[in-house]
């Protein structure tokens, strides 16, 4: 495939969007990013029909969301529900009129059961989801039925790559918005500035969780350009192996250099007590891929907090 490629990013500007438009276009897509900052609102769909259909772009990647904290998805649950709903239709019809592009959607895992083993792409619909996010991950739920129905009824060729507990830099600072293995690196980071000698950790520290570096993601994303892969059914972005919250916040206190002592604050939700991903699917399709060593990606994590706290 020729490198200019024109690709959009609804989303582009937020955490997973930014890395992924960054990587896109150091690889030399012709790249232009979609979000109410930067004049479109994808709540609008004449709006965003009429920006996408100017441009006429071969991939949509689809990162607008409304989301954040387990805490957040609960207190504007119907908030999250309404505007991620309207957002993923409004995406699917906006594909379905551009008719030779093809949507690309990260899916939060948070779309599968909430207690469950190993989670297997052939078992998403084997239980309901954990009642700590049922608000946004139904409507991630609700992204495979679309890519489903849409691809039946008008041939969208839509590419879901479902996502674990995602890190890294660009993500938002405000508490209520940062992603859990970030939002520990910025307590750790400013607690070490301040001198504090007590860090307080929601939760238990017991949740086990599969952490992606969000520089890897933007890579799959890259390649799955590049290579025009054709990935039909859903694929986990999988490793397969999970670390306790606790693991990660002694990697972190590590890096950091943190000597104080931790508080664990149970009045915060635990939300799903495992999630690990299965890599069947993934290793078939990415042989290759090599995935960041999780102590590497937390010491570039926390050496882009030091620079921004
Ligand atoms: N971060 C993770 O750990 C993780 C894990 C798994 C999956 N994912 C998935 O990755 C995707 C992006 O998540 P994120 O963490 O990057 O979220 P984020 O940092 O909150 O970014 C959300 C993006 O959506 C845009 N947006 C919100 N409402 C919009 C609207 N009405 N129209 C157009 N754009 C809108 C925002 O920009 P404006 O404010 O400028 O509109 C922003 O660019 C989501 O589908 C999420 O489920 C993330």
């Amino acid at each position: 495939m020729n490198n200019t490629t024109t690709v959009a990013v609804f989303g582009g500007t937020g955490f997973v969007g930014k890395n992924i438009v960054d990587m896109l276009r150091a690889d030399g897509f012709d790249v232009h990013i979609f979000s109410r900052s930067t004049g479109c609102d994808l709540l609008n769909l004449n709006a965003t029909s009429a920006a996408i259909l100017q441009l006429r772009p071969r991939y949509l990647v689809n990162c607008a969301a409304i989301v954040g904290s387990v805490n957040y998805v609960s207190d504007f649950a119907a908030d999250v529900v309404d505007a991620n709903m309207r957002m993923i239709l409004n995406a699917y019809k906006v594909a379905q009129q551009l008719r030779d592009g093809i949507l690309i959607n990260p899916v939060a895992n948070c779309a599968y059961p909430g207690i469950m083993d190993l989670y297997e792409e052939q078992h998403m619909w084997d239980g309901p989801i954990h009642p700590s996010v049922l608000s946004y991950g139904s409507t991630r739920r609700m992204m495979l039925v679309l890519a489903e129905c849409y691809a039946r009824q008008f041939g969208v060729r839509s590419i879901n790559l479902v996502v674990p507990n995602i890190y890294g830099p660009f993500d938002s600072t405000n508490p209520n918005k940062t992603h859990a293995l970030n939002a520990l690196v910025i307590k750790f980071v400013k607690a070490v500035k301040n001198r504090d000698e007590s860090v307080e950790i929601w939760g238990t520290g017991k949740p086990i969780r599969e952490w992606l570096y969000v520089k890897d993601f933007a890579r799959i994303v890259s390649e799955v350009v590049r290579d025009r892969m054709d990935l039909v059914q859903p694929v986990n972005i999988a490793q397969k192996s999970g670390f306790s919250v606790i693991e990660i916040v002694d990697a972190i206190r590590d890096v950091v250099g943190f000597t104080g002592t931790l508080t664990f604050n149970s009045r915060y939700p635990d939300g799903a007590p495992k999630k690990v991903m299965d890599d069947r699917c993934f290793r078939a399709k990415f042989p290759d891929f090599q995935f960041t060593d999780l102590n590497n990606g937390i010491a570039e994590t926390v050496a882009y907090y030091r620079e921004i706290l």
